[in-house]
């Protein structure tokens, strides 16, 4: 499988877009969802582990699931990770964890996900019994935050009601949406939001 990230993964934590996205989304985590020292988190498209920082010294465990391996080694790099943060290069559309978690946990990569019906059944199966979610992206845009030649993005974003909808269909209960972000970028505005729910 191609790397897609592998030209970007050495300088993503010196982009100011990142490095906004992430700052927003480890803020609106920490003030919508209980963290506990007993809990085993997944973090999907954990990237160089921008969200795994923030939510780290909360929980247990992290399992830093990527597809990219040039981004998970940025994360294996990081002191601040050592020991809770569990670097996993794997599709758990085709594989899951061997382990359920109690919380999914999400930024910036619902939208590289072609299915993504298949995905949050695949996250429906990987949670332990009253687990949660908490997922990040864009709200649904006209396209123009990605390049238009641009591989490996399928969504220009999601609209809440739509994505709600399939989350309750998929057995997914309690879904909220806050706003935890917003970026510019060619002098448009992004919003970004951060859903919870709790599996049914
Ligand atoms: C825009 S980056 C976001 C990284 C990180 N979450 C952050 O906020 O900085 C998207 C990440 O999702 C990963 N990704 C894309 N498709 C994936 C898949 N099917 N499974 C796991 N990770 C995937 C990419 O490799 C990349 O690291």
């Amino acid at each position: 499988m191609t790397d897609l990230f592998e030209d970007k993964a050495a300088e993503w934590d010196a982009r100011p877009l990142p490095a906004i996205i992430s700052e927003g989304v480890g803020r609106a985590l920490l003030e919508h969802v209980e963290l506990t020292p007993d809990m085993q988190v997944m973090d999907f498209g954990a990237g160089t582990g921008l969200i795994c920082c923030h939510v780290a010294p909360h929980v247990a465990k992290i399992y830093a699931v990527d597809i990219s391996e040039a981004m998970l080694e940025q994360l294996a790099a990081k002191p601040e990770l050592q020991g809770k943060v569990e670097p996993v290069c794997r599709d758990i559309l085709e594989a899951a964890l061997e382990e359920k978690v109690d919380l999914i946990i999400s930024a910036m990569a619902l939208h590289h996900v072609e299915h993504t019906d298949r995905l949050l059944k695949a996250f429906a199966q990987q949670l332990a019994p009253g687990g949660k979610l908490a997922l990040a992206d864009l709200d649904a845009e006209d396209g123009s935050f990605h390049p238009a030649d641009i591989e490996g993005v399928y969504h220009a974003g999601f609209d809440r009601d739509e994505l709600g909808a399939l989350l309750e269909a998929n057995g997914f209960e309690d879904v909220q949406f806050v706003t935890a972000a917003e970026v510019e970028k060619n002098g448009r505005h992004y919003p970004i939001f951060l859903l919870t729910a709790t599996k049914r």
